[in-house]
């Protein structure tokens, strides 16, 4: 979806374009900068496209960009998240997609897919735990109902429940210091994603988007028991996922319905806290908050 919109920047009046491009779970991209300088891209290192803006909570607003990030980081792959809007083509409008050698890759499903086919380590690492032909199928469903089912529960608190996308949206628009192009870029943004989310969860009410989230939360809590990662001692791919979507619900800190959900487990709890560890060095952790 894109959008044109008048902005007031430096005393300058810009025409910009602000891709919003609300694909997936979360928002957005103002390309602000007038400036076109041309970068150069490094050999052999994995490009991330992210929305623009800081990002004060995590690495990512979006579950399938620190998804990317996740599994880049976790297999020592060099990387940079470019969060530019000039990183490449996007014809779809969706984040994330990785440049690579001037090579492209769309959708974090197939990014993970092509990471894996690329670095000849990554299957290998990701599949310790992983002990046969089921434990797989259960990895790769896993991973889907997180990506489909789980990450929209999420993103319809954020979009959908005013209570919460007013408290909420301005945390992921806080690079956006002019305080009417902010509420003018919150409202052009809430248009297209309230439609999106909610149509996606079949339009359900309020009270039955909290009976499911409370479900899966607890469904996910029973899956893991007290094993540390999904299968045991070692992060697999729908380990990825998990953490990357409860991540948004965990380091976010308002209480929607899911978090309170969410908090009441201590193993989930204890499970986002540790795979974040696992994954990420603190240092590294505060620096892609940046
Ligand atoms: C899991 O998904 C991959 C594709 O990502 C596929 O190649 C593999 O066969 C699937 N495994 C099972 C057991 O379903
Ligand atoms: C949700 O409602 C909108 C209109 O209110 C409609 O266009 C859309 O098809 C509905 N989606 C589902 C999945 O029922």
């Amino acid at each position: 979806m894109e959008k044109v919109i008048e902005t007031v920047k430096d005393n300058k009046l810009l025409i910009t374009g602000a891709a919003i491009a609300v694909t997936t779970g979360i928002l957005l991209k103002t390309i602000i900068s007038s400036k076109k300088d041309k970068k150069v891209y490094e050999k052999d290192v994995v490009y991330v496209a992210d929305f623009q803006g800081k990002n004060k909570d995590l690495p990512s607003y979006s579950p399938f960009v620190l998804k990317v990030i996740s599994i880049l980081e976790y297999c020592n792959i060099r990387y940079e998240v470019d969060c530019t809007g000039n990183l490449g083509p996007n014809p779809r409008g969706t984040l994330p997609f990785i440049r690579y050698n001037d090579e492209f890759v769309y959708d974090s499903y197939f990014i993970l897919q092509w990471i894996s086919k690329e670095f000849k380590h990554v299957t290998e690492k990701m599949e310790q735990s992983i002990n046969n032909e089921r434990d797989q199928a259960i990895d790769n469903i896993t991973k889907r109902f997180i990506d489909e089912g789980l990450s929209y529960l999420g993103a319809y608190y954020r979009w959908v429940v005013p209570e919460y996308n007013k408290i909420i949206i301005p945390r992921l628009l806080a690079a956006i210091e002019n305080p009417i192009l902010n509420s003018i870029i919150h409202s052009v943004a809430n248009s297209g994603a309230i439609k999106k989310y909610k149509s996606h969860l079949g339009n359900l009410s309020l009270d039955e988007v909290n009976s499911v989230s409370q479900t899966d939360i607890e469904s996910l809590s029973k899956l893991l028991g007290s094993k540390k990662f999904i299968f045991g001692e070692h992060l697999s791919m729908a380990d990825i996922s998990m953490f990357s979507s409860l991540a948004q619900v965990y380091y976010v800190p308002v209480d929607t319905p899911i978090r309170l959900f969410l908090l009441e487990k201590q193993n989930l709890v204890k499970y986002v806290e540790n795979v974040k560890s696992t994954i990420f060095s603190d240092a590294k952790w505060e620096l892609l908050k940046q």
